[in-house]
């Protein structure tokens, strides 16, 4: 008997002891937050009625709870213990849109690894990461928790999370099972408001929203996490085609599917069910395996087998998921912690994985005559002014459960450390908070701002702005920011915006009143000195936009794989709204899709971003014009450092399938690679495509590969404009790889 089969035979014997109350029970997550166990909880574990806790991390309370699973109860069962570790633990890493703004899955699962690694001497062995929403809406908060608008990014980046918490084996000490969430549909929540309603149609739905699951399944991802909207009429928490049609028959995922907090529950509220008994059953009919913190299931399984509504076989497959994830994670042979097995938490290694990743994730947005890097050579004084300079809280972002601010090295800190005695730091921060309004210290910032050499302004949102439950409608700089912005750009002075947020956001106000920008996202604890190293030009910055930024609310949702529609605007159209003669034929402005009162184009592309050298891409090419189904084709471009410092650039492959059974979008992502080039150097850059990277789902809802004609790109953004073409070919033909 191999592992595997073992594992299936365990699995059979402990069911087949298990009563119809144990087998609930395994199905049962519940809160164990308090700093103590509590009577009831000891007794639901002594009698086997609860399988999963969450939010419990004093690692002797952990042992504790796994000593009465395993010892007091019947079965001797270990419990799963969930955390939400979402972007670090102790170490706090930047929110994972930053991490996407890396496009580095080697840092990303580094990063995810030294998570895990934290977590997990703790006792935790289970976290409900990756987010693998796609969301084309930056109002929504949890954005900040994805990993951007592109189905292939987030799928590649999301397989690199799951790689580093899982490690190579599930059982290593520092390994935990990972959760790839919310399945489905949970970013394309209308207007942006979190939880809201989801309507995508079926082939959108499996071209773009599912394509990370599928990635992250056939990576092997331990479980899913349901969303807690209503996808299509049918909330995604007893949503049947999702969790037993999609997972299960077409993906054969054999991993458990947990609900969100209390989603099964929720079914009544939406309006599917009348009451908790049938939110139970169409929950674990659809195929939802593990209530989290709910007594659904609790309540009315063992009443709805007793009265014959659900079939024991359905309870058996739900308690077979979990339990093969339990001993996959080894709990069976081991449920204890010994957190001196593991590194210490958030020292100095750990300290510089977080260093690494914020570093990679910074995107410069602009930076007109090299008003960057700064020089301590030649600067005098520095004002740093705003009120996110030295904000230890909020610079770690929105998942922080573990996290220590005090830890935190801030923007202000790390620069006055880089520079040393040499220049002049006047600080003030002028707004209390990023949403202030009062302008009184305004005239002190710009007598600061006078006198100093240089301005470096730190604005952006805080972290209690994005994240679960806290989307906004409008995405700007709040309160008297862009104000500030102006009185700062009056003084003549050179102004350097470093931006803290948790999303993309509107930055038409300022764009043109500042000289440089540098998008840091919220950066975790190691912000600050990835801010001053790339401020001062000790390092490049190399971060790519993971998703598009907006000039306007009015253009979401606004993202670069968009389809092409019959009446595409092109680079002519351009408009003035209060330039229109009211009079003016109706046709006369032109019949293309695109808004009178703003351009067509996004502020920022998904994938821009620049650095402090200059990258010349040339010569691109493919090793054949034809290649035959089933093979693949090398496409290659030359790229030169044409500046005086080495650095890294995000190279880009984007194709486009120009005639198709569904239409298919104007560019979409297909490869990626980071690559450090020497100053002077020109470099090669090859990507392999093989014709199954281009199967798409067709109008029967069946995945399918056409032959035909492709236009391909490579460059440093999705805007690159360096293309060839290669075709699909049937038959055997020449030149074919
Ligand atoms: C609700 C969130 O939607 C989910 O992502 C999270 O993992 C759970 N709460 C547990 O905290």
């Amino acid at each position: 008997m191999n592992d595997a089969e073992l594992i299936e035979a365990q699995i059979r014997s402990l069911i087949a002891q298990m009563t119809l109350a144990e087998k609930i029970g395994q199905m049962q997550q519940v809160n164990a937050s308090s700093d103590h166990v509590p009577e009831y909880l000891r007794d639901e574990l002594c009698a086997g009625r609860i399988g999963s806790v969450l939010n419990q991390v004093d690692v002797d309370i952990v042992n504790e709870l796994q000593r009465i699973a395993v010892e007091d109860s019947r079965l001797g069962i270990p419990l799963l213990v969930g955390r939400d570790v979402i972007h670090g633990f102790k170490t706090v890493l930047p929110i994972p849109l930053g991490q996407a703004a890396t496009w580095n899955p080697h840092a990303i699962a580094e990063g995810a690894r030294l998570a895990a690694r934290e977590a997990a001497s703790t006792g935790v062995n289970w976290t409900f990461a990756p987010m693998l929403d796609i969301s084309r809406d930056p109002r929504w908060g949890r954005i900040a928790e994805s990993l951007g608008e592109d189905p292939y990014l987030a799928g590649k980046l999301g397989v690199a999370m799951v790689d580093g918490f899982q490690g190579d084996d599930m059982d290593d000490a520092g390994s935990i099972a990972a959760c790839a969430k919310h399945f489905a549909g949970y970013g394309a929540s209308e207007s942006g408001r979190d939880y809201a309603t989801t309507n995508i149609p079926e082939n959108e739905l499996r071209n773009v929203y599912l394509q990370p699951f599928h990635t992250a399944v056939d990576a092997g991802v331990a479980s899913i996490m349901t969303s807690f909207s209503d996808l299509n009429g049918v909330p995604a928490t007893a949503n049947e085609f999702l969790l037993r049609q999609v997972l299960r028959e077409e993906w054969t995922f054999d991993g458990f599917v947990v609900s969100d907090w209390d989603s099964i529950r929720q079914l009544s509220v939406h309006g599917l069910t009348a009451n908790d008994k049938d939110s139970a059953l169409e929950a674990v009919t659809a195929g939802v395996d593990l209530e989290m913190e709910g007594d659904a299931y609790r309540n009315h399984l063992v009443p709805l087998v007793e009265e014959g509504r659900l079939d024991m076989e359905l309870v058996d497959k739900a308690v077979e998921n979990i339990l093969r994830s339990k001993f996959r994670l080894g709990l069976f042979d081991d449920p204890y912690t010994q957190p001196d097995a593991l590194p210490a938490m958030a020292d100095e290694p750990a300290m510089a994985v977080a260093r690494m990743i914020a570093l990679q994730s910074i995107v410069m947005l602009k930076n007109d005559q090299d008003v960057l890097p700064l020089s301590v050579d030649t600067l005098k004084s520095l004002a740093v002014i705003g009120p996110l300079a030295d904000a230890a809280h909020q610079q770690l972002g929105t998942w922080v459960f573990d996290g220590d601010p005090a830890q935190s090295i801030t923007g202000l800190k790390a620069i006055r450390e880089l520079v040393g005695e040499d220049v002049d730091i006047r600080y003030q921060r002028v707004l209390e908070t990023s949403r202030s309004k009062d302008k009184t210290q305004f005239e002190e910032a710009v007598g600061l701002a006078t006198n100093s050499d240089v301005v470096i302004v730190f604005l952006g949102e805080e972290a209690i702005l994005s994240g679960e439950a806290h989307s906004r409608a409008d995405i700007g700089l709040p309160g008297a920011q862009v104000e500030l912005v102006e009185k700062l750009r009056n003084t003549g002075k050179p102004v350097i915006a470093v931006i803290l947020a948790g999303r993309p956001l509107t930055l038409s106000d300022v764009v043109d009143k500042v000289d440089a920008i540098l998008f840091a996202w919220h950066p975790g604890t190691m912000g600050g000195p990835a801010i001053a190293d790339l401020l001062f030009g000790v390092e490049s910055p190399s971060g790519k936009l993971p998703v598009t930024f907006p000039r306007l609310v009015g253009q979401i949702p606004i993202y670069y794989n968009q389809k092409n529609t019959g009446k595409p605007p092109t680079p002519d159209t351009t408009v003035n709204i209060d330039d229109i003669n009211a009079r003016a034929p109706q046709t006369s402005l032109g019949m293309t899709c695109f808004h009178l009162d703003v351009a067509y184009t996004p502020l920022f592309a998904f994938g821009h971003g620049l650095s402090y050298t200059g990258f010349d891409y040339s010569n691109i090419r493919t090793s054949a014009s034809e290649i035959r189904m089933g093979e693949a084709l090398t496409i290659s471009a030359d790229l030169v450092n044409s500046g005086e410092i080495a650095a890294e650039e995000v190279v880009q492959l984007y194709v486009r399938d120009l005639v198709a059974n569904v239409t298919r979008p104007v560019r979409e992502l297909k490869g990626f690679t980071r690559v450090k080039i020497q100053p002077g150097q020109r470099v090669t850059v090859e990507f392999q495509l093989h014709t199954d990277e281009l199967a798409f789902y067709g109008r029967n809802q069946k995945k399918m590969i056409e032959v035909g004609d492709f236009h391909v790109w490579i460059g440093g953004s999705s805007e690159t404009m360096l293309r060839t073409e290669f075709r699909i070919v049937s038959k055997p033909c020449d030149g074919a790889v």
